[in-house]
């Protein structure tokens, strides 16, 4: 690979040339300079390089944040904790060897706004807040790639003004189960929504000339025992549902560089594996950028190296010695290592930090804040809206309970947190969008709220959980006088997660006992005076609902939609912007449904090692049994009626679905499918069209259908109407054969439908496949150490 490198061509010397040379020659006998990285061939950086500068150019320069639970951070040379910050509060660093021109990068969090401190030092007089975008699961559920990517400008123009090179985002893991800790940090239980919505937010982050790093490559599901956790998983749910999705966005917007997860895959460490990080991301996919560690991931530097894992974050002195020792006795060869050295120094290359980009710390707050806003309500769904209650009229007195009314969750807490100057509440969102919410309730629970957070112990460290204020339990004479004063109510319930735990069913996935009555009493007292009762889910994931959706008249699942979240639901509960946002993840009835739902996360193992501290955890183990039945495949293959499924959601307007045209009868090489969507309704909207193929009964087991392709209307006028076009190729149509080692598409007949939802077909038709197609030929990678009995799709009637 290094002939590459050179870049030297041979060529017979002229007479001219040789004169230079000779003249060349005697300048050259003196002491000549180091080569500088960018202006010499690489090839004669990396010669120049001594042993222990390769080592640190692919060890990062460690991280050891004040706070810093001691009991997490590895041990380490005392020295190594004097980390010079260029930019306060980012996650990493790596080295530079200045004699050669290699300057050190910087690489910061996270998914839903850049996450550095915003106070540096004593100095108060300046700040370094960042846009609290939405999270990631509101921006799939706009299903709008045009809109993520604008967000995604927007968040790198602030990655590059605060001088950073690499942003640790997008999280992209597959929402496997309701309960994974960090999904709000991920887009999708679907692949195709997960790899096209990240595709999107890295190509506008990336037009900024900043990298993008998208993780956590792959199974990080859940966060039980995270760094000890072995996921066992069929080569064919990899492929199909967790693997899939990273394979598009690498394809589409090759992200500068990938993360690598903490856990196992099928017995080996995901840092530690060559069949993920070599042949399977690098050689199968392409793949030409770098690949780093999650923070302290893996056990073995050398094997990591190996593996094709060019740096490992944020770097320890241990890796550095055992990487040296490895070195010495043959575990590790110069080859090797160069080779990672080289993918580090083509990643410097490319940085702002090399090319000497001039920033200022001061990124246009104002006009992200105003993208943040704008994608926070095309990303909200609206779930119910019986006999119109929404959009509220102008002006009206809305009644507000729930903590978060007032207390918005713009985001989940770890390093998917964002240092954000302000959060708009809900309450302050309609008083300035006119409607009249500052009475008696609002100053109860604005003193209630004050004097509870006062009550609250300091938050240890980074990755603790956010703390929870039970909700305010209403007098009745309060709801009384409420119920007769104003127009409507409004109930807001929210719920936050983080990095290092996974949620749970009791309180968190269902309601708390105090939100069930707080619910009961306000839909009482509002409905016996004929008005209506409005309730805003302010969550990162998905909760229980079939129990007390009916208690409402109207829900607006708002996510948690960043720091301009407030504007944004009193733009849709307004009717200012018309919701179009559709579920990317089902919500099921009853956790009970969730398939394997009772053995998530999974078990300790009888004979693990590890700490009992669940960031670092035990050996533990967790079997993907339900294989590619994930999400709606499961949901509608198993015939199992969720509360609100995968794709749903309603508009202020209603859309008809004109025929389903396709380019041809039979399918070669591609074919098109095209129809005409209207807005048949009163007020302008968007519609989000979804593409759903049934494949005909062929060697595998298939789901009832999947999602091929997506698309949004622009914002139709009343009848206005909009011809989308989808185009499918057999690559599309295929899943993987384990047997066979290929992608094969089977011959038979197609049922492609055109849906407003996973369950809402609207228009069908089908197609011919004439001869099964092999469209991509592997071999087993990443297989389970013993066959794993997974799910079978029920028996055709
Ligand atoms: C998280 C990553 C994050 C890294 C750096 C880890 O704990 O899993 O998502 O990018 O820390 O902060």
């Amino acid at each position: 690979m290094f002939s590459s490198l050179s870049g030297a061509v041979k060529k017979q010397p002229t007479l001219l040339g040789l004169i230079v040379l000779s003249g060349l020659a005697a300048c050259t006998s003196q002491p000549s300079e180091p080569p500088q990285l960018g202006q010499a061939p690489l090839q004669d950086v990396l010669a120049a390089l001594t042993p222990a500068e390769k080592v640190q150019l692919v060890v990062g320069m460690g991280f050891y944040p004040s706070g810093f639970p001691e009991g997490l951070l590895p041990p380490g040379n005392p020295g190594d904790r004097q980390v010079p910050e260029k930019v306060p509060g980012a996650a990493g660093r790596t080295h530079s060897i200045a004699r050669l021109g290699i300057p050190s990068l910087t690489l910061s969090d996270g998914p839903a706004g850049v996450r550095i401190d915003p106070i540096r030092g004593q100095d108060s007089t300046k700040t370094y807040y960042a846009t609290a975008f939405p999270v990631a699961t509101l921006l799939a559920s706009s299903w709008d790639t045009t809109l993520v990517r604008q967000v995604g400008v927007a968040f790198g123009s602030e990655v590059r003004n605060f001088g950073i090179d690499v942003l640790l985002a997008p999280g992209m893991n597959i929402h496997r189960n309701p309960l994974g800790g960090r999904n709000f940090e991920y887009y999708s239980e679907d692949p195709v929504v997960a790899g096209n919505v990240a595709a999107a937010l890295v190509k506008g982050i990336q037009s900024n000339g900043v990298g993008t790093s998208i993780k956590h490559f792959a199974l990080n599901n859940q966060e039980f025992n995270r760094m000890k956790l072995n996921s066992a998983v069929s080569e064919r749910a990899l492929r199909e549902v967790y693997l899939k999705g990273f394979q598009i966005a690498v394809k589409k917007a090759e992200p500068w560089t990938v993360m690598s997860s903490y856990n196992r895959i099928n017995g080996t460490y995901t840092s530690e594996s060559p069949d993920l990080l070599t042949a399977l991301l690098r050689q199968e996919w392409g793949f030409k950028g770098l690949v780093m560690t999650d923070w302290y991931g893996g056990q073995d530097a050398p094997a990591q190296l190996r593996a094709g894992n060019d740096l490992l974050m944020p770097g320890t002195y241990a890796q550095t010695q055992a990487i040296q020792a490895a070195l010495k006795n043959g575990q590790l060869t110069t080859a090797q290592l160069d080779s990672n050295v080289v993918r580090v120094l083509r990643l410097v290359l490319q940085s702002p930090t090399f090319k000497g980009v001039k920033y200022t710390s001061q990124p246009a707050l104002k006009a992200d804040a105003a993208v943040a806003r704008a994608a926070a309500a095309e990303g909200m769904v609206l779930l119910r809206n019986e006999a119109n209650t929404l959009p509220l009229a102008a002006g009206r007195q809305v009644a507000l309970f729930g903590n978060t009314s007032y207390n918005l969750i713009a985001g989940g807490t770890g390093s998917g947190d964002v240092n954000r100057a302000y959060t708009v509440s809900i309450a302050q969102g309609l008083a300035a969008a006119g409607f009249t919410v500052n009475g008696a309730l609002n100053q109860t629970y604005t003193q209630y709220l004050n004097a509870e957070k006062a009550k609250l112990p300091k938050k240890k460290n980074l990755l603790a959980p956010a703390p929870i204020i039970a909700e305010l339990a209403p007098t009745a004479a309060l709801l009384q006088q409420q119920a007769k004063a104003a127009a409507v109510a409004l109930l807001t319930l929210g719920r936050s997660a983080g990095e290092g735990g996974d949620r749970q069913v009791a309180n968190d996935f269902t309601l708390t006992a105090t939100e069930q009555a707080l619910l009961k009493q306000v839909a009482a007292a509002f409905h016996a005076q004929g008005k209506k009762v409005v309730v805003v889910l302010n969550v990162g994931g998905v909760v229980e609902m079939a129990s007390w959706r009916n208690q409402a008249d109207a829900i607006l699942l708002a996510w948690q939609p960043g720091q301009e979240g407030g504007h944004a639901v009193a733009d849709v509960l307004g009717g200012k912007v018309n919701p179009s946002g559709k579920l990317a993840t089902t919500f099921p009835m009853a956790y009970a449904d969730v398939p394997y739902g009772s053995e998530f996360p999974g078990k300790l193992l009888p004979s693990g090692t590890g700490t009992s501290n669940s960031l670092m955890g035990k050996d533990s183990e967790n079997s993907y049994r339900e294989g590619i039945f994930v999400g709606y495949r499961f949901y509608n293959t198993f015939k199992v009626k969720p509360a609100y499924e995968f794709g749903y959601g309603q508009s202020y307007t209603t859309f008809t679905y004109g025929p389903l045209q396709l380019s041809a009868p039979t399918l070669q090489g591609q074919l098109t499918a095209s129809l005409t969507v209207t807005n048949a309704g009163p007020v302008a909207g968007k519609e989000v069209v979804q593409l759903y193929v049934s494949a005909p009964k062929g060697v595998l087991d298939k789901p009832e259908s999947e999602l091929k392709a997506f698309a949004k209307t622009t914002l139709l006028a009343p009848g206005q109407a909009q011809t989308l076009t989808f185009t499918l190729t057999a690559a599309d149509l295929a899943s993987y054969d384990t047997t066979a080692s290929a992608w094969v598409t089977d011959a038979g007949t197609y049922t492609v439908r055109a849906s407003a939802s996973s369950l809402a077909t609207k228009q069908r038709t089908t197609f011919q496949v004439a001869q099964a197609v092999t469209t991509a030929k592997s071999r087993h990678l990443l297989a389970p150490k013993t066959p794993l009995a997974e799910l079978k799709a029920p028996a055709a009637k």
